[in-house]
């Protein structure tokens, strides 16, 4: 199942592109998720529009559109993409892949890519034959560019032979086959439990105790290791992020709820613990609205919470094979996660410098320690998305090694 993954569709110069609408259609059905790039001459057959519409995503058409490139530059959007996908891909397109150019979005897009790149080549029987093509594709092919077609038959020109484009149906076959092989699957039948967000705990039917906790390192997470293949649960607390496609997500509210649910989840083989649990409940919330009765405003009791890492590191035999939990430190990072990692019970610490501008709250970017029984992994300031596959990559290594 690739859902989940991320594909970067440019859709060049050509009759065929009416079929690409179909095509976004079926992959997001599949919950792959479809950016287009739509270059001058693709617009001459299908609008910007339609393929917005279809993708619920912008559409980006040129190079030089400075608000395109304030939102999203080329680097990060031929980046952001488990796979490129070029449908149709005229004779243009490909010699300029061949070449190297890079004279507008799609073509700067793919040359800055470092993404596997598929191509569905779509042309006139004769411009498919030609040795300038034909030499062109072998350059490609050499170059681990994966090709799709084309078919031999009626084409639009009125001429039949070799040149028309796959079949959506064809191409979604091979995106499929793409996404299942082990490489690009390395954590396929493994499960993954991860815990996310804040947690909400009630003084009264209408009044909580919560924190800020913007639930968006755990989210990456759990997209992370869906797309790296994981059967992935995501047992979060209020945020206001939308579910990671692929991802079943358990929506709860207290720590003993995310608790619960943790253990509903069981067995798995790796359990992230990313959430920000409140560390006390009230002892006893109220059943109605506590009134402003004047005088003393109401004392409240405080309990301790469970806690969730250090339950599942201690579930015998249903615990998972790794259990990773976070710590969010300002000072004295790696120490206090060593200390943390032993009075837990897990095997890994994401060790959170939250004292530099990178790594607060409700941020993007996270600077990250990989804290374990054999040692330190300093890694570098990055993206919550980056810090999220690259976990992920290494749960994957981790588990490979415990099979
Ligand atoms: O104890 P502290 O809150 O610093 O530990 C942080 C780690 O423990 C995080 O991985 C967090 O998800 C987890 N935790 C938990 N349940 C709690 C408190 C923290 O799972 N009650």
């Amino acid at each position: 199942m690739p859902a989940g993954k991320r594909i970067l569709l440019i859709v060049a110069g050509g009759i065929a592109a009416y079929k690409v609408l179909e095509l976004i259609r079926r992959l997001r059905e599949r919950g792959i998720s479809v950016r287009s790039v739509l270059t001058r001459g693709g617009a001459e057959f299908v609008t910007a529009l339609s393929l917005q519409a279809l993708s619920e995503n912008k559409v980006y058409t040129d190079l030089f559109s400075l608000t395109d490139e304030s939102e999203m530059g080329h680097i990060r959007l031929s980046r952001e993409a488990d796979l490129v996908v070029v449908a149709p891909a005229s004779a243009d397109i490909l010699a300029k892949m061949a070449a190297g150019l890079a004279d507008d979005l799609a073509a700067t897009a793919l040359l800055a890519t470092d993404k596997p790149v598929m191509v569905a080549p779509a042309m006139n029987t004769q411009m498919w034959a030609h040795a300038a093509t034909q030499a062109n594709i072998a350059t490609l092919k050499s170059r681990g560019i994966l090709t799709i077609g084309p078919n031999a038959g009626d084409l639009a020109c009125g001429e039949v032979g070799a040149g028309r484009m796959s079949e959506p149906h064809e191409i979604l076959a091979a995106i499929e086959a793409f996404f299942a092989s082990p490489a690009q699957q390395p954590l396929a039948g493994f499960k993954a439990l991860v815990t996310s967000g804040p947690t909400h705990e009630a003084i009264d039917p209408v009044r909580y105790i919560a924190n800020r906790s913007s639930g968006k390192q755990g989210h990456a997470i759990a997209a992370a290791l869906a797309r790296l293949g994981a059967s992935t649960t995501l047992i979060s607390g209020p945020t206001r992020l939308s579910n990671p496609p692929g991802v079943s997500l358990v929506a709860v509210e207290s720590a003993r709820e995310m608790l619960t649910a943790c253990q509903a989840a069981l067995p798995a083989d790796v359990a992230v613990c990313a959430a920000a649990v409140a560390d006390w409940r009230v002892a006893s919330p109220a059943n109605g609205k506590l009134k402003k009765k004047g005088g003393k405003p109401p004392a409240l009791e405080l309990v301790e919470n469970p806690d969730i890492l250090a339950a599942l590191s201690a579930a015998g035999n249903a615990r998972p094979r790794l259990v990773v939990g976070f710590a969010a430190e300002t000072d004295q990072v790696v120490e206090n996660a060593k200390a943390k990692l032993k009075r837990k019970g897990c095997d890994w610490i994401v060790a959170n410098d939250v004292s530099s501008a990178t790594g607060t709250f409700g941020g993007d970017s996270n600077t990250v320690h990989l804290v374990s029984q054999s040692g330190v992994e300093d890694w570098p300031p990055m993206s919550k998305d980056e810090v999220a596959l690259r976990l992920a990559r290494r749960i994957g290594e981790q588990l490979a090694a415990l099979r």
